[in-house]
């Protein structure tokens, strides 16, 4: 039976209703999808999916075949828009068990932005059960090595309404998709686009949260950063054009010739949970972290005068990425050499470590799922 629940109340939430996939992918079909997953293409067999609506609450929570939502051309979203998501990982540890990486962290930011969007906040442990739910039924599609498990909970307004109003009624869900790395180069140093052009999130805007608008928004400069042959877009802030924010999917870091890190602050930005984690790791060993403003004037100035010694992308997705050339319309430059440095290298080896349980986890950010 599915479990209903008339009002969100997280005490009385119990569990899923499973319902294994008739037909799930062979084991011949599966190993072959799994050799060069690349990143979102191929997918598991199941999702988790809740639903709400405003007399029953958050109500038939299930794990079932993954398969296509009916769309009713006024389905709200597809109109204005009212759609967040979230990205996690799960990680196979060389014990044959499953490692998911905070995903407390992930449930926690997912009710922030329902909030900011005015849609139903899913309570915290209803995430982290379809999550886990999710990852139990397709642990067989966790690439081993060191690929991983992407999880996408996301959330839909489903009214069937075109009044511009939040919607009554949403769609929860989880999907699963086996990946690889999200740069086709791995590891290699990535290169940055800085839109002059386009701006991503203001004061009061929903820069902070993460909804799919943000990202539509996003894809013109991230197309310009293609036509330039770079990998990525960084986002300058919106009011005076000068402070470097983001990039389209990830955070970034600078890394000083004294060891020091800097990183933009929170305020408009996505509020990464790699970025918050990398934070932990360098103030644990001693590193001093700056959350301060920084401008693209002074990465020019500081790349030329060897004052800034590396540049690093962090984000579930991305890990950590070294920055090795950054592209604009006023010229380019290099950052170090180009070929990334040892403190990204450094602390993506200590977060990796960690996330796929072959280090201790002395911030307590591992859940273990199997
Ligand atoms: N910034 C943006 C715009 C993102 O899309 C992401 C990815 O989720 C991040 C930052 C990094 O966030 P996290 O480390 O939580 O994945
Ligand atoms: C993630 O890192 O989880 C994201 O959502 C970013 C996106 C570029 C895939």
């Amino acid at each position: 039976m599915g479990v209903s629940v008339a009002k969100i109340d997280d005490t009385i939430w119990s569990s899923f209703e499973i319902q294994p996939a008739p037909n799930p992918a062979s084991d011949k079909e599966r190993e072959a999808k799994l050799v060069d997953p690349g990143f979102g293409r191929i997918f598991t067999d199941h999702m988790a999916i809740v639903r709400y609506n405003q007399a029953k609450g958050w109500h038939d929570a299930r794990v079932e075949s993954r398969a296509s939502f009916p769309l009713d051309p006024a389905l709200a979203v597809l109109h204005y828009a009212q759609e967040i998501f979230e990205g996690l990982k799960a990680y196979t540890r060389d014990d044959g068990g499953v490692n998911l990486f905070r995903p407390d962290a992930n449930a926690r930011r997912f009710h922030n932005s329902a909030e900011r969007m005015a849609m139903a906040p899913l309570p915290e442990p209803v995430f982290i059960e379809a999550v886990e739910q999710l990852v139990r039924i397709d642990c067989n599609w966790i690439p081993s090595g060191e690929g991983s498990l992407y999880l996408r909970p996301f959330m839909i307004a489903s009214e069937i309404f075109l009044g511009v109003k939040p919607s009554s009624e949403y769609i929860f869900a989880v999907i699963a998709s086996p990946v690889g790395s999200y740069f086709k180069g791995g590891p290699a140093p990535v290169s940055i686009w800085v839109s002059e052009n386009y701006t991503r999130a203001a004061v009061g805007g929903t820069g902070a949260v993460k909804c799919g608008g943000n990202y539509a928004a996003s894809l013109r400069a991230q197309a310009e950063a293609m036509d330039h042959g770079c990998d990525q877009v960084v986002f300058l802030d919106a009011v005076e054009r000068r402070y470097v924010e983001e990039l389209g999917g990830m955070n970034i870091f600078f890394v000083f010739d004294d060891g020091s890190l800097l990183t933009p602050p929170l305020g408009t930005i996505l509020p990464g949970i790699t970025r918050d984690s990398v934070i932990a790791l360098a103030k644990a060993s001693g590193t001093h972290v700056r959350e301060e403003l920084y401008t693209l004037d002074q990465w020019r100035a500081d790349a030329a005068s060897g004052k800034l010694k590396e540049a690093f992308a962090c984000g579930t997705a991305a890990v950590i990425s070294p920055i090795g050339k950054v592209c604009s319309a006023n010229g380019d430059f290099l950052i170090g050499d180009g070929t990334g440095g040892p403190v990204a290298t450094g602390l993506r080896k200590q977060l990796v470590d960690i996330q796929y349980g072959r280090a201790a986890d002395p911030h307590d950010w591992i859940r273990k799922v199997l």
